[in-house]
């Protein structure tokens, strides 16, 4: 990057859209009310991202770590889930979004894969926003399953030790036809990555801010994007401002 040279826009965002119990929880509402508002922000972020002109948005909606919460909240975010993209799915294609579920469809129920490949093959072809949704996604997850299939593929003599890349492993992850994230956003104030996009995240910018989900609008969605655009991104070298 030139000297004083701000970003451009973010090709990829990421976000953890946490705090939905917080602000339930503040309005003594129960949890679930809260996740119900946290898809109406979701929504917002969609046509924001859509309309700025983002390539790529993830967000994190389901953890793998998130089965151990109480079963009716798993079971509330499971029809929730479904429940959303049955509804949606017909203006997201509309408006040429691309949804690509990542995460591990192993141990989704036959309900909500049937949603998911629906929504897919619906809007494979859509050229606008590509949406990852990840859903029961773990970043540990993700990479074991990755060293697997290496482990499998060298034992087979298809590959060898030396053949295990970086770029190799890129290949098999979830995201493997998207770039890395630019810019990661956490609502809900915590500084930690929980398990999301471990090895994605490697050169991401990080954005936290204390907004809980629901309340998450397109100002907020501004002012991260400017944030990032004041940063600098220096990948391991020498900052800009000291060469030449
Ligand atoms: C994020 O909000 C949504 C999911 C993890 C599904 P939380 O449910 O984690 O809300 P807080 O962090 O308890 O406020
Ligand atoms: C991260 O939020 C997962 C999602 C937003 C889906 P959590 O609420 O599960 O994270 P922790 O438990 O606070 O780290
Ligand atoms: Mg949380």
């Amino acid at each position: 990057m030139s000297k004083g040279r701000k970003n451009g826009l973010p090709k990829h965002v990421a976000i953890i859209m946490d705090g939905n119990g917080r602000w339930a929880n503040r309005r003594a509402m129960p949890r679930f009310f809260g996740h119900r508002q946290g898809v109406k922000a979701l929504k917002t972020a969609v046509r924001y991202a859509s309309n700025q002109g983002i390539a790529v948005l993830t967000v994190y909606a389901f953890s793998t770590e998130n089965w151990t919460r109480p079963q009716d909240e798993v079971k509330f975010l499971m029809d929730l889930m479904h429940k959303t993209f049955v509804q949606e799915i017909e203006e997201l294609r509309r408006e040429g979004v691309r949804i690509q579920l990542i995460g591990d469809r192993s141990t989704l129920s036959p309900d909500i894969l049937k949603v998911w490949n629906q929504a897919e093959e619906l809007t494979k072809d859509n050229t606008g926003l590509v949406l990852n949704v990840a859903f029961n996604y773990g970043g540990r997850q993700e990479i074991t399953k990755a060293a697997q299939r290496l482990a499998e593929q060298v034992a087979r003599g298809e590959i060898t030790v030396e053949d295990i890349t970086p770029e190799k492993i890129d290949t098999l992850l979830y995201t493997h036809k998207t770039p890395d994230p630019d810019l990661i956003i956490r609502t809900g104030g915590e500084m930690r990555l929980s398990n999301f996009l471990l090895w994605q995240a490697a050169y991401s910018e990080f954005y936290v801010t204390d907004v809980l989900w629901p309340d998450f609008g397109e100002g907020d969605f501004a002012q991260a994007l400017q944030a990032y655009q004041a940063r600098e991104r220096r990948f391991g070298q020498v900052s800009a401002k000291e060469q030449s």
